[in-house]
């Protein structure tokens, strides 16, 4: 299709990206389709996007983080402040434009919750059906509310989410339902500007690091895809080296780079509490190689005592995230530790969840009431239980004046 910067020069592409900033107009105002040079499949003349102002997240500085980290600063790029709270808004917006175009009436996805939650959103703005598959039982409580809200017919399979990845496919293809799970290349391609909006908002300074939590490793291969076209367009002279965290228990990617040769083993029964990244075999495997091991970057994985105290760190920041998103920070502690990461190094990492995503984690956390899914409590080193209190003036001035934070 006519892609009318086809033969701009990365400056002008820089600045008529920062001019949009001014504009109202709703494709401007989204912080995905502001940059639509790099999304040339979409013919705008007869297509309109479907839009609820993604993207558009800030990037964030959290020197109590930094500190817990071992390092001088870093910065985090929160997704969370998208339409319905997670990265995942970024690609979906482009899936259900694609779908739309494509004069699709019903999508569906099988999700471990926040794709789920950004497709029934985006459905119901084009006005179709959307199906949603997810795993019975392993659903974070705010993504589920938000599918029901958003009207999407929502099926709860007693399996995992490998599992029900399979039987989606089956039933997409016997009733010709649009599919937008995270292999959807339309996605993959949207979820690209959360590193080009990430690199505009550092005035094109490049860090040396970009750390994301690892799932079925569809946002590494988007990133690794964005920083290499941005790099071939001139907008960018290096890439960072990127780095993926995975959960312990669900690390088959971790475990595939550690051994440095073959294939990626399923890891049959994947456990964590960040039930997001909760995927024992992620298809964008190979993708997600190349990109890490080009960028000469490393894989990490963390337990869940470390995933937890990472967010309740976050939290303290005044910033927040999902459990899943916390990886980042408990990975680049480990990085830091081990001497992979120099402490004077300029690291950003991606939250990709908001921390209301999953409110019985946060509260069984400040509770003392977590339990890991080997049933051992974890530790709320960073706990803050609520106090109950009588209906009276005098104990809580007393409890007041002694209590110093
Ligand atoms: N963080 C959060 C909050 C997620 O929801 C996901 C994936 C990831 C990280 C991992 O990203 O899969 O691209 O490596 N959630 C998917 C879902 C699987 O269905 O919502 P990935």
């Amino acid at each position: 299709m006519a892609n009318e910067f086809t033969n701009v020069d990365a400056e002008q592409l820089k600045h008529c990206w920062t001019q949009r900033r001014l504009s109202r107009d709703p494709l401007d105002l989204s912080g995905v389709w502001r940059y639509r040079e790099i999304l040339p499949f979409i013919d705008y003349r007869q297509h309109t996007p479907i839009t609820l102002r993604e993207g558009n997240t800030p990037l964030l500085e959290a020197p109590h983080a930094a500190t817990y980290a071992g390092l001088e600063r870093v910065e985090f790029k929160h997704q969370g402040y998208n339409p319905t709270a997670s990265f995942k808004d970024n690609g979906m917006t482009v899936g259900v434009t694609k779908a739309a175009a494509l004069g699709m009436k019903r999508v569906a996805c099988v999700s471990t919750g926040n794709t789920s939650a950004s497709m029934a959103a985006y459905a119901a703005a084009a006005g179709m059906q959307a199906i949603i598959f997810i795993p019975h039982g392993n659903i974070a409580y705010g993504k589920l509310a938000q599918a029901l809200e958003y009207g999407a017919v929502t099926l709860q399979i007693k399996a995992n989410f490998d599992q029900i990845l399979s039987l989606v496919r089956q039933v997409a293809e016997r009733l010709k339902i649009y599919l937008l799970n995270s292999i959807n290349p339309f996605r993959i391609e949207g979820q690209k500007t959360i590193a080009v909006e990430l690199l505009d908002q550092r005035a094109w300074k490049v860090p040396d690091w970009i750390v994301v939590p690892g799932g079925n490793l569809g946002n590494i291969s988007a990133l690794g895809k964005a920083l290499r076209e941005l790099r071939a367009l001139g907008m960018i002279e290096n890439c960072p080296r990127l780095v993926v965290v995975q959960a312990e228990c669900s690390a088959p990617f971790e475990e595939l780079f550690t051994r440095g040769i073959g294939a990626l083993k399923p890891v049959e029964k994947p456990e964590t509490l960040a039930t997001a990244i909760r995927i024992g075999d992620p298809v964008s495997w190979p993708k997600a190689l190349q990109e890490v091991t080009d960028s000469t970057g490393v894989v990490e994985k963390v337990t869940e005592q470390e995933i937890a105290d990472a967010k309740a760190i976050i939290g303290r920041c005044g910033i927040g995230c999902e459990p899943a998103s916390a990886a980042t920070l408990a990975g680049i502690r480990r990085l830091v530790e081990k001497g992979t990461i120099s402490k004077k190094e300029d690291v950003v990492a991606i939250l990709t969840g908001h921390v209301l995503k999953d409110p019985d984690f946060v509260h069984g956390y400040h509770t003392t009431g977590l339990r890991a899914p080997n049933g051992e409590f974890i530790n709320s080193r960073f706990g803050n239980k609520p106090v109950v209190m009588p209906n009276d003036v005098e104990e809580i001035e007393a409890f007041l004046r002694q209590s110093t934070r």
